[in-house]
């Protein structure tokens, strides 16, 4: 069975640890491993816009020893043209790995049912996997361990984002807390997830209206954007709907006194965190941004040896 990365469950505790520890050791010698070497090459797929995810991938895949192919859905058949199952038969007769940002997670999952190449999710609508690595890492490298740390996501509970913070901490044994207006609170199939995968973690799952509520004495304040791509059209009433969960300086100080803040970026200053803490000291955000290329490099690496048929050629 191929081993893919379509949401953060995919992998298990123990998994997600490997890989962590696996990014640290990955960040300490960035050009000790060369698993891509030939040079292989692994297609990198957007439906959707990207300054990260494009450049970690890119420049994370060379480093392998790795040729990374960008394709933009735009220039390609994929998007209605063709079907993903199809794509993925004909990509796995010359990649080694297939990354894809796009809009329904179904897609991915087609993709995924469709070969043995190892399918990552660079983001969907529902989830954001590859960040998460990133900012658990990023996490792990400020505050030590990730077990029993406390965690607030504030805004689009039923983002991409928001609904990676539920698995990813639920499976790191974190204790999660996301703050969204009731009507914007997390699916609840992945609530019901996280609840089951936090029951065997030591970890907690707990949906909040009350953005103050939510961040008492959290070790961890996360936001993003309150219109993620795709949902432009709904901007003025987003806007408004989500004014009471901006992340100021006033709300921040009501986390514990050595909170740290994450945001994935891009940020729209002014609107879902305020400049002052974003800019910040107690904000993380570049390390973040930078520890998307050496967890991604680690999550190739673990899927690359978890399925040797790629690493066959
Ligand atoms: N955080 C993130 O995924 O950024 P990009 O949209 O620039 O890839
Ligand atoms: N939630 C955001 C994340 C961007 C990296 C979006 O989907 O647009």
């Amino acid at each position: 069975m191929t081993r893919h990365f379509l949401r953060d469950d995919d992998l298990t505790t123990a998994e997600q640890a490997e890989i962590l520890d696996l990014a640290v050791a990955i960040k300490a010698d960035r050009w000790g491993r060369k698993p891509l070497a030939g040079p292989q090459t692994v297609a990198v797929i957007f439906d959707k816009s990207s300054t990260r995810t494009r450049v970690s991938f890119a420049v994370g895949i060379a480093d392998l020893g790795g040729s990374p192919l960008i394709i933009s859905t735009a220039n390609s058949q994929l998007g209605g043209k063709e079907t993903p199952a199809d794509t993925a038969r004909v990509l796995e007769r010359m990649v080694s790995a297939i990354v894809w940002r796009t809009y329904a997670q179904s897609g991915l999952e087609q993709m995924a049912a469709g070969t043995t190449v190892p399918v990552v999710n660079a983001l969907s609508d529902d989830f954001h996997p590859c960040q998460l690595l990133a900012d658990l890492l990023t996490i792990r490298e400020h505050k030590g361990e990730l077990a029993g740390l406390t965690v607030t996501f504030l805004g689009d509970g039923r983002s991409n984002m928001g609904q990676s913070y539920l698995l990813a901490c639920a499976v790191a044994g974190m204790h999660v807390r996301v703050a969204s207006p009731e009507e914007y609170s997390p699916d609840a199939a992945v609530v019901s997830d996280a609840d089951a995968i936090a029951a065997t973690t030591g970890g907690s799952a707990t949906l909040y209206t009350d953005p103050f509520e939510a961040v008492a004495g959290a070790d961890i304040v996360v936001t993003d954007t309150w219109v993620s791509m795709g949902k432009e059209d709904e901007k003025a009433q987003r806007v408004a709907t989500f004014g009471a969960y901006q992340v100021t300086t006033e709300l921040m100080a009501t986390a514990a006194s050595d909170a740290i803040f994450l945001h994935c970026l891009p940020a729209d200053r002014g609107y879902e965190v305020a400049a002052e803490v974003i800019d910040g000291p107690q904000s993380v955000i570049w390390d973040e941004a930078e520890n998307r290329l050496h967890a991604q490099k680690a999550l190739l690496v673990w899927l690359l040896e978890k399925n040797p048929r790629t690493l066959a050629g």
